[in-house]
């Protein structure tokens, strides 16, 4: 950080990142585990009957996430895979519906053909409550939830499904920070950027055995703990050393993986001819992402629109007023009606209040785009 406070590309040190990412994990760090595979500290949950009790467990993983390696593997998460197969007939029935229905499931990160089932938490809820309690009814997945972000979150889910052939993701870092602009990431000051991945915790569960030709996940360890990281993972020196030192883990069916979202990683390339890689990516938000009041910004807006078009106020102070009044963060929303296509994130009250005043649209037009705001962000 260049005493300014903020992370720009200049404390993007290329050098400080590789002596970083080329740590050896000290199996003495992580005395739980039941090994170690390139960097990587796996859990076998068969052996553990109450994790979610064990606070030994719960921290060593809270500082493996922090300061550790940055992901973890729970494996066999689910001793009975039943209730994934039961929830993977579900999810490919949506995706076949959501098609012939003409959805849009675009990737975050990468343009192709892979199949995505938003909301898969609240689909699979709806579509087959008693699957629903089998799937989510997983102590290990609260244990880890609850180990990186205490108690109280908030679950959410999407199903990312890549076939035989199906390219890789540029190397990236996740939700919050990771799924703005730069330049949008770059107005948040340096200890916000340290607050993010602490906001956030990041999952996959196996729907099928991953061999490393399928592409399960490419992983950076430790690339977490790089502050500026959010200001780094784009430029391209950063993503050429991704490719050379990413690592890959294969995973068998009922398998979790969790990582710090700030860890650099990308999901990788199928390259088999016959394995439609599934998974279910778990995005656990801590219970504070909120604020104190609900806030009817949607009525807020409409009643000072017509107010700030006429009043005499500099811009600096219609700026100000609409950052008290209007939604300034594009989440949460519903992804089927308010996709990222074309950006990462979906257009706000408050970026639509500005390019209202500057166009210098009527209050109708307006009442009538906010209203599409809010109809997209419907769940
Ligand atoms: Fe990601």
């Amino acid at each position: 950080m260049t005493n300014t406070g903020y992370f720009t590309s200049d404390d993007c040190d290329l050098d400080a990142f590789k002596t970083l990412c080329n740590q050896t994990l000290d199996p003495a760090q992580v005395p739980l585990a039941t090994d170690v595979q390139r960097n990587v500290p796996i859990y076998d949950v068969a052996q553990f009957p109450d994790l979610l009790n064990n606070r030994f467990f719960k921290s060593e993983w809270a500082h493996t996430l922090l300061n550790g390696a940055g992901v973890l593997v729970l494996k066999n998460a689910y001793a009975d895979t039943s209730a994934i197969d039961a929830a993977t007939a579900i999810f490919t029935q949506i995706i076949a519906d959501e098609k012939a229905a003409g959805a849009n499931s675009a990737d975050h990160f990468s343009a192709g053909t892979n199949d995505r089932v938003w909301n898969s938490l609240g689909k699979l809820c709806l579509a087959d409550p008693e699957t629903f309690a089998r799937y989510f009814g997983n102590p290990a997945i609260q244990a880890v939830s609850e180990a990186w972000l205490g108690p109280n979150y908030q679950m959410t889910a999407q199903v990312n499904l890549v076939h035989p052939g199906g390219a890789a993701q540029q190397a990236h870092r996740d939700y919050h920070l990771g799924f703005q602009t730069s330049e949008v990431s770059a107005g948040y000051p340096a200890h916000v950027h340290d607050l993010s991945p602490v906001l956030t915790l990041q999952g996959a569960v196996a729907h099928c055995d991953m061999s490393v030709d399928s592409g399960p996940t490419k992983l950076l360890p430790f690339s977490q703990a790089f502050r500026a990281g959010y200001a780094a993972w784009r430029l391209p020196e950063f993503r050429a050393y991704f490719e050379e030192a990413y690592i890959q883990l294969p995973l068998a069916k009922g398998d979790a993986l969790f990582f710090n979202p700030a860890l650099f990683h990308a999901a990788g390339e199928n390259r088999t001819t016959d394995v439609h890689r599934m998974a279910n990516l778990l995005q656990v938000s801590s219970a504070f992402g909120r604020a104190l009041e609900n806030i009817d910004r949607t009525t807020m807006c409409r009643a000072l629109f017509p107010v700030l078009s006429q009043l005499n106020l500099s811009d600096a102070d219609k700026n100000a007023a609409i950052a008290s009044c209007a939604e300034g963060y594009s989440f949460p929303t519903n992804l089927d009606s308010d996709p990222p296509v074309g950006g990462l994130a979906p257009e706000t009250q408050a970026v639509l209040f500005h390019r209202a005043l500057n166009d210098g649209m009527d209050a109708a037009t307006f009442n009538a785009a906010l209203d599409d705001i809010t109809a997209r962000k419907r769940a």
